[in-house]
């Protein structure tokens, strides 16, 4: 496991939240904002064209594997909800969740009147172990590992024994790539558009750095749900280019030459994976 850092260029005005502010809100703002674009609220489909991505269908797919239509679902840290809608639109008994309320919610009811959401912190309290499955999508990497402990404590504590944990922790695993893309390309990018936006635009610009979270390994993840009572039982690489769309550069070549993809994710395997574990709850 390592720290995490992110950097980005910004207009020196721009607000960014500040997390210990208003937690919700940070996460919200690193999410792209959870607010409601009329168009991709205006149908279902133009829901599911709008906001789907690779890795949604991925984690829906998860889903359907370990999980029966009657098993009584509670996705956590569920954010906009896609992959929550994707399964309900399927019939899945999935109840929602997350740190706040999200701005979307009235339009995403409107689109699917009977979904259920709740707030729920994962740092605080515990579950009454009545659901057969837990879902936990890119959260983990966002906690320190004092908090990481609690965390696998608490989506315990919601699970019936025997029941199934979906996780995906976040980010690609720390390796040598990893590093690469995080504290030389990434922050090397930044300074070039920071130029390149004072330039157009005249304004002053800064590049900010903060702290992510944290990359963790595959033996740190089974590790701490182990301590917590879980035993895994099953794991998947899912090939994406997650980490490489984290560059602009990389990203305008695989858009160009998009055979370079194939190139990059075959070179760089472990930063083009999204992991997902599945425990049992014992
Ligand atoms: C990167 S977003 C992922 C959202 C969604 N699962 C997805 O895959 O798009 C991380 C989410 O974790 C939530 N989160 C962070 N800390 C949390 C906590 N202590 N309890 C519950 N949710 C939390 C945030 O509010 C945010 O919506």
């Amino acid at each position: 496991m390592r720290a995490w850092f992110k950097c980005a260029a910004f207009a020196a005005e721009a607000a960014r939240p500040e997390a210990e502010a208003d937690e919700f809100a940070y996460h919200a703002w690193g999410m792209g904002g959870y607010d409601a674009d009329p168009t991709g609220y205006a149908t279902r489909d133009a829901f599911f064209s709008r906001y789907g991505e690779e890795r949604f269908s991925a984690y829906a797919e998860a889903v359907r594997e370990s999980c029966d239509r009657n098993d009584r679902i509670l996705s956590t840290a569920s954010g906009r909800c896609v992959t929550e809608m994707l399964l309900r639109a399927e019939g899945y008994d999935v109840h929602c969740s997350d740190l706040g309320r999200p701005g979307c919610l009235d339009a995403t009811r409107a689109l699917f009147p009977d979904i259920d959401f709740r707030e729920l912190d994962l740092l605080a309290g515990a579950g009454n172990a009545d659901f057969d499955a837990v879902l936990n999508f890119s959260c983990l990497y966002s906690f320190t590992p004092e908090q990481a402990d609690l965390f696998f404590a608490s989506l315990r504590s919601h699970l019936k024994p025997g029941g199934a944990l979906i996780l995906d922790p976040g980010g690609a695993s720390d390796g040598l790539i990893s590093r690469f893309l995080d504290d030389v390309v990434v922050p090397i990018e930044a300074r070039l558009l920071r130029w390149h936006l004072q330039r157009r635009t005249g304004k002053p610009h800064v590049v900010r750095r903060w702290q992510q979270g944290y990359r963790w390994a595959d033996a740190d993840v089974i590790r701490m749900a182990e301590r917590a009572g879980f035993r895994r039982c099953d794991g998947k690489r899912l090939r994406t280019d997650l980490e490489f769309q984290r560059s602009f550069i990389f990203l305008r070549l695989m858009s160009f030459l998009p055979f370079l993809r194939r190139v990059f994710n075959g070179l760089m395997p472990s930063a083009s994976m999204i992991r997902l574990f599945v425990f049992e709850a014992v």
